[in-house]
């Protein structure tokens, strides 16, 4: 079982790099006054942030679950801010919170409400905000392997350090296909 294992993790880690990146390489904004022949700039900012957080819990899982906890903990809120700045303010957050840290501006909240509204709905999302920005979201969907911190039954030692790192964790229970939360991303429209 040991030896076993480590194969399974791997293939399933691989997929879901490959379908992380081709869904962002065809992504189409659905509303919103886009060209949609172009790539969508909210796509291309999201792109370095779902890749980075993928290898950053890639590398966990290498060394186990609960030392990929330790990964998630330190390396997403990071990863995040690096890639923000002036201009650019990205993120990722979910209705059901693992980390308060993880909530996101005002405007977020009503398109993740929506695709919690119509299930058949995972096209990604744009928006108009103030003062010259732009909004977008794509929606975040439970793969097989994140069950493994999120989903309804996790082993032990790592509902335990969960429990102890996240007293007021909400981001347990869910089943792969459903929605887990939305990736975010704001910046300035430019002239
Ligand atoms: C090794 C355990 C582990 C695995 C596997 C894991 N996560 Fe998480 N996840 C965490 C931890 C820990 C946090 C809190 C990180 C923080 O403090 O910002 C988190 C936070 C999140 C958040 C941010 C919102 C919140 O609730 O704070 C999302 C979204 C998320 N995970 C989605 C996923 C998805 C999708 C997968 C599978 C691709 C996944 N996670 C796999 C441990 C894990």
């Amino acid at each position: 079982m040991l030896t076993a294992k480590p194969v399974t993790l791997c293939n399933v880690l691989l997929s879901l790099l490959l379908a992380l990146t081709t869904s962002a390489a065809v992504v189409a904004v659905a509303d919103g006054g886009v060209d949609q022949a172009r790539p969508s700039r909210g796509a291309e900012l999201l792109l370095p942030y779902k890749q980075q957080l993928q290898s950053a819990l890639l590398g966990g899982m290498s060394q186990g679950v609960v030392e990929a906890i330790a990964a998630c903990r330190l390396q997403a809120p990071a990863i995040a801010q690096s890639l923000s700045h002036n201009t650019v303010q990205l993120g990722r957050t979910s209705h059901r919170l693992r980390n308060p840290e993880n909530s996101a501006p005002d405007w977020v909240a009503p398109l993740l409400q929506a695709y919690l509204a119509t299930p058949a709905d995972r096209a990604a999302k744009q928006v108009a905000l103030d003062n010259n920005r732009s909004g977008y979201v794509e929606p975040i969907v439970l793969q097989p392997m994140c069950t493994a911190c999120h989903g309804q039954a996790i082993a032990p030692e790592v509902a335990e350090r969960l429990a102890a790192l996240y007293p007021r964790d909400q981001a347990v229970g869910f089943m792969p296909g459903e929605l887990r939360g939305v990736f975010w991303v704001e910046y300035a429209v430019e002239p």
